[in-house]
């Protein structure tokens, strides 16, 4: 059997797609610099190769030696702040190097490929929820260095016969049992917000009360790292099927506010984590909701844990029992 590429599979999402491929009995490779990954969360039985997803050479190389027919593109650099400040990072590592990346796929005849898009490349939305077609207009370089790819993609389709699937996530949550999220610097409201019940942060900032929403801050779709690689097997059968592909939302359909996420953490962690209530940060839309309805017709997904409840309880267990995260290298 032909083994699958997972790049940047020693990340948070990219690992679990990893775990998840690994059980069904797949092989899989995973290559990964280890930027921000962990070694620790790619599965066992893995073959795991240290190197960059800009080498083409490298990539065409691996491809053939595995007999690689598919290839999960997971790595990239992923915060929207830092990309603003540093916008030459996002574009090389995201954009051009994932350019170099697909012309390795293509030297060695793959054809399937799954890329990890971004619901920022929608930037700030005009109907709620946010289908497909809605206009793209990305607000910050991390946005586009991904719009870009999408764009790459579909003319590689058309030339190369690269067959594609991008996956747009909204806000990716929640733990497995032994793996969890852990970004440094972490980003990320949920695990900011168990850093406070973990006593590692005072307290956890609310930038704006004021929001055109129920109580006043910030709605977001959570969607349960499971679930994403979930629908990751999906899209794999689809391209499996010879479809050319597609693009698709993944997110539950349900928007959680600022507020709720607090407060759930407080139920589940029993910590009363104080809140600071602060200015609104230019640029954060007030909702942001996937339609999912594409994904549930063409790719027959269905998120398995879509209750934010659940989603938090998992990331609590993760962070609870590794408050340091990946052991360091
Ligand atoms: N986390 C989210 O909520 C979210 C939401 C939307 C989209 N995404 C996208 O999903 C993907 C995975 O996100 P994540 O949260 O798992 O990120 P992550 O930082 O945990 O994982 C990214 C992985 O890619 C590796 N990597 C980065 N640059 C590399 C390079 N040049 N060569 C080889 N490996 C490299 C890192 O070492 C890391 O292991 C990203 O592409 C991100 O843009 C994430």
């Amino acid at each position: 059997m032909s083994a699958i590429l997972v790049v940047g599979g020693a990340g948070y999402i990219g690992s679990s797609t990893a775990r998840f491929l690994n059980k069904k009995g797949f092989d899989v490779v995973v290559l990964d610099n280890f930027s921000k990954g962990h070694p620790e969360s790619v599965p066992e039985n893995a073959v795991l190769v240290e190197g960059d997803l800009g080498n083409r050479e490298l990539v065409g190389s691996l491809c053939s030696e595995h007999r690689i027919q598919t290839a999960l593109h997971f790595a990239a650099f992923t915060e929207v702040g830092e990309s603003v400040a540093k916008p030459e990072q996002y574009f090389d590592n995201n954009s051009f190097k994932t350019k170099n990346l697909l012309d390795g796929l293509v030297d060695a005849d793959v054809n399937q490929f799954i890329f990890s898009s971004t619901a920022a490349v929608y930037g700030e939305p005009v109907e709620i929820p946010i289908n497909e077609g809605h206009h793209r207009s990305p607000t910050n370089p991390y946005g586009w260095s991904k719009l870009f790819v999408e764009e790459i993609l579909a003319s590689y389709r058309n030339a190369y016969g690269l067959r594609s699937v991008c996956l747009r996530y909204f806000n990716a949550a929640g733990a497995e049992e032994g793996h969890g999220e852990d970004h440094k610097p972490e980003a990320h409201l949920i695990p900011l917000v168990l850093q406070v019940a973990l006593r590692k942060r005072d307290s956890i900032s609310i930038f704006g009360t004021d929001w055109d929403t129920p109580d006043g801050t910030c709605v977001r779709d959570y969607i349960h790292v499971s679930d994403l690689a979930m629908a990751h097997f999906q899209a794999m059968e689809l391209l499996e099927s010879g479809s050319a592909g597609g693009i698709f939302n993944l997110g539950n359909g349900e928007g959680y506010s600022v507020r709720e996420v607090i407060e759930a953490s407080r139920e589940i962690s029993g910590h009363p984590i104080p809140a600071e209530e602060t200015d609104r940060r230019p640029g954060d839309p007030a909702r942001l909701i996937a339609s999912n309805k594409k994904a549930k017709e063409v790719l027959g997904w269905t998120p398995s844990r879509p209750g934010l409840h659940e989603i938090i309880q998992t990331a609590w267990e993760w962070h609870r029992t590794h408050p340091e995260g990946y052991p360091r290298q």
